[in-house]
């Protein structure tokens, strides 16, 4: 039965139930098909249910994940300067058109997070990025956030911007095109990381993933948990499970539709400056393990940031996790590990843009690989194995 059919009937005994914010799996279309009762999902999201379903499974298809490139204005200047261009609207306007205008990006992508400007943005022919998006079959989405703020009481901590307005911009961009969001805060393991930091990244990111659902918005759930640090892969880990269990609980209390969400996990690895390496195999294990602990099945999709790590090392982690089946679709998110060579080939050269849309299809295709278990990093190039770690990076 379908989702948006269900929220019209009327609520039943059960109704305790709905207000339990545990009871998420009373909300899956099946089930309530098969004990032929149900229960209003959240009355604001009701139009929604059944489009935010299918574009998380569209999202989250076999093969396919998730080219990141909404990188603020700020952010997008760093990257352009590392190949010696201003920070210019023209600029950032050509180089996400290389990306965006990639022939064939469609069979390796299935969505991509543009930065506000970019979603408003054409090609200097004059075609909207969002189309270009379109006929690829690569959904469009934005990122919301306004960015992190000092958080006062913390340890040193930050909390994520952009609550105020939220639900208006995301009607406006649901209007222009998008239909997923992204909302990044992050967690720092060396600052504790203390109780209120936590409670504010989950507490935020649940807000956010209500408000976007009840605007036609998938809501991407991205606690980062920074690399920056010299602590053990087991510290990682057990900080990992703090967060999710409270992005969990707050997801519930606030309604979120977990069929029509998709996750952005940073992989369990040591601390950038932790003095071992970990395996691909270890890191798949480790974040496995922590995703199976805290993550429902109801989910559809775990779409991973890379973090700093090399194009390489996402890659080849993604395929350690993706060795056997698992509840969700395990897939990428990446932006760094999708751009650094691209940038590298292109300079800013007109004559590059080829070569450079060909680097991007190498990586797509290599996470294509990684995401179907199928990956092996035989010939990839000194370039993609260099590590991308900045500490205390800002997006
Ligand atoms: P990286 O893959 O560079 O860590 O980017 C993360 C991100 O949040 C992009 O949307």
């Amino acid at each position: 039965m379908a989702l948006t059919s269900l929220v019209k009937l009327n609520a039943t005994s059960s109704q305790f139930i709905a207000q339990n914010p545990f009871n998420q799996r009373r909300r899956s279309p099946s089930l309530l098909a098969t004990r032929r009762f149900s229960l209003p999902i959240r009355a604001s999201s009701s139009s929604y249910a059944d489009e935010l379903v299918k574009t998380a499974k569209s999202i989250a298809s076999p093969g396919r994940g998730i080219l990141a490139i909404d990188e603020s204005n700020a952010t997008c200047g760093k990257r352009l300067a590392s190949i010696g261009l201003d920070n210019t609207e023209a600029h950032r306007q050509a180089y996400r058109q290389l990306l965006l205008t990639t022939p064939g990006l469609g069979e390796y992508i299935s969505g991509a997070i543009l930065f506000e400007e970019t979603l408003y943005q054409s090609t200097t022919d004059g075609k909207k990025f969002v189309d270009c998006l379109r006929d690829e079959n690569i959904v469009p989405g934005i990122k919301v956030d306004k960015g992190l703020s000092p958080l006062p009481g913390s340890n040193n901590e930050s909390w994520c911007q952009g609550l105020d307005g939220l639900a208006s911009r995301s009607a406006e961009y649901y209007k222009q095109g998008a239909r997923f969001a992204k909302w990044r805060t992050v967690v720092s393991v060396p600052c504790g990381p203390s109780a209120l930091a936590v409670k504010e990244a989950a507490w935020g990111l649940a807000r956010y993933a209500a408000i976007s659902q009840d605007n036609g918005l998938v809501p991407i759930v991205e606690p980062e948990i920074l690399l920056d640090g010299d602590h053990s892969i087991d510290r990682t880990l057990e900080v990992a499970e703090r967060v999710w269990a409270e992005v969990f609980y707050y997801l519930a209390q606030s309604n979120v539709l977990f069929e029509g969400i998709l996750l952005k996990p940073s992989m369990v690895t040591p601390g950038a400056e932790h003095k071992e390496k970990a395996s691909p195999e270890t890191i798949a294990e480790y974040t496995l393990t922590m995703l199976r602990r805290r993550v429902p099945p109801a989910v559809p999709g775990i779409m991973f940031l890379s973090g700093g790590q090399s194009e390489v090392e996402a890659t080849l982690n993604l395929n350690a996790m993706n060795q056997s089946p698992n509840p969700w679709h395990v897939s990428f998110s990446y932006a760094r590990a999708l751009q650094n060579s691209v940038l590298k080939t292109w300079q800013g050269r007109p004559e590059n843009i080829e070569a450079a849309q060909k680097a991007l299809l190498i990586r797509a295709k290599a996470n294509s690989l990684a995401q179907l278990g199928r990956y092996s990093a035989k010939g990839e190039s000194e370039e993609a194995k260099k590590g991308m770690f900045v500490k205390g990076y800002t997006y």
